[in-house]
């Protein structure tokens, strides 16, 4: 194996981020900037091919899909975030890399499931360290909810996959018990061993500071239909859990 040119390997929290920085004439453009206006999106046009589509819903800074899009080149991929700062940086790493297969848009994930991904259409849905919103007064905007698994489920193809991660016990316990209606659900008992350091920006940091990561995985139920998906959730409740300062502590170092 070829030693890389000095200057194209990137690390963040002493951890190289998958793949190496290509001469410019070799760049792409990851950048999704415009959702279409209405309806579904259209996979085949997107990428320009026909391929198993794998989505990384708060993708952060985009760590994950960048490995997976390098590891995986017969998967197209495709990660969104509400925050434009890490999406630029996720793109920026992306077209460096020269991925044909990976685009990134700015949105909500809720919006993206349920306005522009047709049902049944997806091979996998990744969900890393959704933010708990420990404050009461935002607990309305927690990711992980009934309808949410509904739409996750409604998206997948029949026993596609869903893999969920987070350093928060109060939510996990509520995913172990949620997650499992939609979805044959299993405990991963340690790291992935794709990335032993950690497969995201939020893993390496919860992981250095000595946190706890709890992560499952499980295919989407084939004996649900989206009807009885959606009235399965409506009689679970919503996330509910206390404040914990060393979460508030992380979630400050993340954002520097
Ligand atoms: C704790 S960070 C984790 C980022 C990344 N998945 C990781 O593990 O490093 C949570 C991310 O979710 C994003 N986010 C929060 N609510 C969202 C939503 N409704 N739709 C999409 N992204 C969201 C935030 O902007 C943030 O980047």
């Amino acid at each position: 194996m070829s030693t890389p040119a000095p200057g194209t390997i990137e690390e963040e929290w002493g951890v190289p981020i998958p793949g190496v920085i290509l001469p410019p004439e070799r760049w792409t453009q990851t950048a999704l900037k415009r959702m279409p206006a209405e309806g579904r999106l259209d996979w085949s046009s997107l990428f320009g091919r026909v391929a198993p589509v794998v989505l990384d819903l708060g993708c952060g800074n985009g760590r994950f899909l960048l490995g997976s899009a390098l590891s995986r080149p017969d998967h197209d991929h495709l990660g969104i975030d509400t925050l434009p700062v890490v999406i630029r940086y996720a793109r920026r790493r992306g077209n460096q890399r020269g991925l044909t297969n990976l685009k990134f848009a700015v949105g909500g994930a809720t919006e993206l499931l349920r306005d522009y991904v047709p049902p049944g259409s997806v091979a996998e849905i990744h969900c890393y360290h959704p933010q708990p919103y420990v404050d009461p007064k935002s607990a309305h905007r927690r990711l992980i909810s009934p309808a949410f698994l509904a739409l996750v489920h409604r998206s997948l193809k029949p026993g596609g996959l869903f893999v969920i991660q987070t350093d928060h016990p109060d939510y996990w316990n509520y995913m172990r018990r949620v997650v499992p209606i939609f979805f044959d659900f299993r405990i991963q008992p340690g790291p992935w061993p794709d990335a032993p350091e950690g497969r995201t920006r939020r893993e390496i940091l919860a992981r250095q500071r000595g946190l706890k990561v709890y992560r499952g995985y499980g295919w989407s139920r084939v004996d649900l239909n989206v009807d009885e998906a959606i009235s399965a959730a409506e009689r679970q409740p919503m996330p509910f859990f206390r404040r914990d300062r060393r979460h508030r502590d992380i979630d400050r170092l993340e954002r520097e």
